[in-house]
């Protein structure tokens, strides 16, 4: 049986190769001309070591100079002699131009356009060929905004085995992209992204996890939602979604959806505004109960502004929580790329 291999380079540029059965993660990627670091090939000089996101794998042959036991008890392995037993996640030592890659570019056409609110809006594209993208729950891509000489980063609110892809965008007046689609963008505009990116992506669900939202910082989490709908899931995974308006809460019914499906995902909605009607007023750190955080036995996947990574670190700190696990996006609220 085929598995797909996301290698993941140090730049945040993703791709992915398909590795046949007895084939290691090194002949599949040169066979889709990725050089990723390699040398002896042979198990001996430790060149292509690399890190095991997730996965199951047949570590091969090779020698204690190269990999250490220790190092593969942590989930490192020789991307020249581990073989795939599943699909897997492996962070490349080294950048995608030095690995003579890229993110691809990819061709799409609007199929719609919804204004969730006055701040937020969602878009969706169906892609000429949708077997040529993969990505990972939790990344992004950089879209170029029809009719304006610059791109914006958005992170796909959709899991990665749906047939179109969706975004979400908060409106900034002004902004290019939300200019666009508030006045001009119809179905059937041609759209280029480039991408998928980010190190910011669903690993497998082992402990509890807790995941943070800020406003449209929601998206990536929508996508490793659906994700789990699809795989099912067997621990607790709590959300907490602040908005800083009342009219910034969008996709509420969707999360509703998913706790319906999933009896193990709880979720909570918070406004940061005093003036909001809302009845859980502040931000997302006064929702976090110590259920949430499990002394530590928990992985937290956070994306919001700048501002509410800063707030939520200093807050697990001053618990003198630290998660097992703490994966962050921070993002630009105007979607700058
Ligand atoms: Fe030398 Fe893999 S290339 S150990």
């Amino acid at each position: 049986m085929n598995h797909q291999v996301a290698l993941s380079f140090e730049d945040g540029i993703t791709r992915f190769v398909t590795c046949a059965p007895h084939e290691t993660v090194a002949d599949a990627s040169y066979k889709a001309r990725i050089n990723i670091p390699l040398d002896c090939r042979d198990g001996a000089c430790g060149t292509c070591k690399s890190f095991c996101e997730s996965g199951d794998y047949d570590g091969g042959d090779y020698i204690e100079d190269a990999l250490t036991d220790e190092e593969a008890e942590r989930g490192y392995l020789l991307a020249c002699q581990a073989m795939p037993r599943s699909d897997m996640i492996v962070q490349i030592a080294g950048t995608s131009e030095a690995a003579k890659t890229g993110a691809a570019t990819h061709q799409a056409t609007v199929t719609d356009v919804v204004l969730h609110s006055d701040s937020t809006i969602g878009f969706t594209l169906e892609l000429d060929d949708r077997d040529a993208l993969s990505f990972l729950p939790g990344q992004y891509v950089n879209v170029a905004v029809p009719g304006a000489d610059c791109s914006r980063s958005y992170s796909f609110s959709n899991g990665p085995d749906d047939k179109q892809v969706s975004f979400l965008v908060r409106y900034t007046e002004g902004g290019a992209m939300s200019e666009y689609l508030k006045t001009r963008a119809r179905a059937g505009d041609r759209v280029e992204f480039t991408g998928p990116m980010g190190g910011f992506f669903l690993r497998e669900i082992n402990r509890r996890a807790l995941l943070l939202a800020g406003g449209t910082g929601l998206a990536p989490l929508l996508a490793m939602l659906e994700k789990l709908r699809e795989t099912g899931l067997e621990h607790p995974v709590h959300l907490v979604y602040g908005v800083t308006a009342d009219q910034d809460l969008v996709e509420v019914q969707r999360l509703q959806d998913y706790a319906e499906a999933l009896p193990q995902f709880t979720f909570e909605t918070c406004v940061a505004e005093e003036s909001s009607e809302h009845p859980n007023k502040g931000y997302v750190t006064k929702f976090v109960g110590p259920e949430h955080l499990a002394d530590g036995d928990v992985d937290v996947y956070l994306c919001g502004p700048p501002p509410m990574v800063e707030a939520v670190r200093s807050d697990l700190a001053g618990r003198g929580v630290t998660p097992a696990h703490f994966h962050y996006e921070k993002f630009n609220p105007a979607g700058a790329a």
